[in-house]
């Protein structure tokens, strides 16, 4: 297979479910208000699977990357790999990548999960990236799917009212323009993985988090991964014009783009109607972001995110 000068995003697609529960539904059964919620959060409402829904992940997968496929004009066949950032696959093995090359028809592609948790669509572009320059692939679909309620305990208030499920996938392919995905940077920081993980095998299985602590990691690596990231494309902050951050918390969200000297109208969230969706959040807001003409060819954009782990990823995309 041939090598190539980039890899370009073609297209994106997205899934969310159509259960909304608002700020307000969590007051029935904790002791919050819509008010605390959308203070500390910027949360208004999320989409989300009913409890006790056996709904895969797969198929929010599966739904999303559709859309992306038929927006690219890829046919499935066309497709050398995918690569599934979840925390929430439908079990261990199959690896949920390989359920959505059958669900999808896939049948040339090579199919894998990875695990980096928030930060996991980013880590999927990033090793699509080099899998495509280095000539493994000329077309990878990588797709960010999550049903996080089902790992939520109920009961913690600092936690459950934060988060939504959906799916985001995108079509990445090698191109010899110059346009495409600049810059991916990676890094990890395994010693605070306490702050945010989910309980070992044997334990009764819940997320736990330490809001605080993740909230200031955040912040400080979120921006730092950032900056490298703009410093590996070779360009300054003003040459960007979009940062698609991980759709955490708007404080965490004002707090990087102050840091990155970026102004409130170059940042986009959409997390006051999605909440925190993991590994979907960053597909999701693109979606947003160039259905609404904020994309155009030309457009550079930031993307940053972290994640339990801790992990953390950049990447500088022109589109
Ligand atoms: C979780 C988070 C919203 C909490 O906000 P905070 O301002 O840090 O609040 P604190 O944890 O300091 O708690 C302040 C008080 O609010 C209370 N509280 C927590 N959740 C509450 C809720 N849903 N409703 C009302 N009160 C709540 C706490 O119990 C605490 O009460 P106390 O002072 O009596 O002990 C915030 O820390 C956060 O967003 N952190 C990052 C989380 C994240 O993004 N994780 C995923 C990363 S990928």
């Amino acid at each position: 297979m041939t090598s190539f000068k980039r890899a370009r995003i073609l297209s994106v697609g997205t899934y969310v479910p159509d259960t909304i529960m608002t700020n307000k539904d969590f007051e029935s059964f904790l002791d919050t208000s819509d008010e605390w919620i959308v203070t500390r959060t910027g949360i208004r409402e999320r989409h989300i699977v009913p409890r006790g829904s056996s709904a895969l992940v797969s198929d929010f997968g599966t739904n999303a990357a559709r859309i992306a496929l038929e927006r690219s004009g890829v046919a499935p066949e066309e497709v050398d790999g995918i690569i599934c950032a979840t925390v929430t696959p439908d079990s261990l093995y199959p690896s949920t990548a390989c359920t959505l090359q059958a669900n999808l028809g896939c049948k040339n592609a090579f199919a894998f999960d990875i695990l980096a948790a928030c930060a996991g669509f980013v880590y999927a572009m990033s090793i699509a990236n080099s899998m495509i320059l280095s000539g493994q692939a000329k077309t990878i679909l990588i797709v960010g799917a999550e049903i996080l309620t089902k790992t939520v305990d109920w009961t913690d208030r600092a936690t459950c009212i934060l988060f939504g499920d959906a799916a985001g996938a995108a079509v990445v392919q090698g191109t010899n323009e110059d346009e495409g995905i600049l810059s991916t940077c990676l890094g990890s920081d395994g010693v605070h993985g306490d702050i945010l993980h989910f309980s070992p095998w044997g334990e009764k299985r819940f997320m736990y988090m330490r809001g605080n602590d993740v909230y200031k990691q955040a912040v400080r690596l979120i921006t730092e991964i950032g900056q490298k990231a703009v410093a590996a494309a070779g360009l300054t902050i003003d040459e960007i014009d979009l940062l698609i951050p991980h759709q955490a918390n708007i404080r965490i969200i004002r707090a990087v783009g102050e840091h990155l000297h970026m102004p409130p109208e170059k940042v986009v969230t959409n997390l006051e109607r999605y909440g925190n969706t993991s590994s979907a959040s960053i597909p999701l807001a693109l979606n947003e972001a160039w259905g609404e003409g904020r994309i155009k060819q030309g457009t550079t954009v930031l993307f940053a995110s972290l994640g339990g782990g801790l992990a953390y990823a950049g990447a500088v995309v022109r589109f």
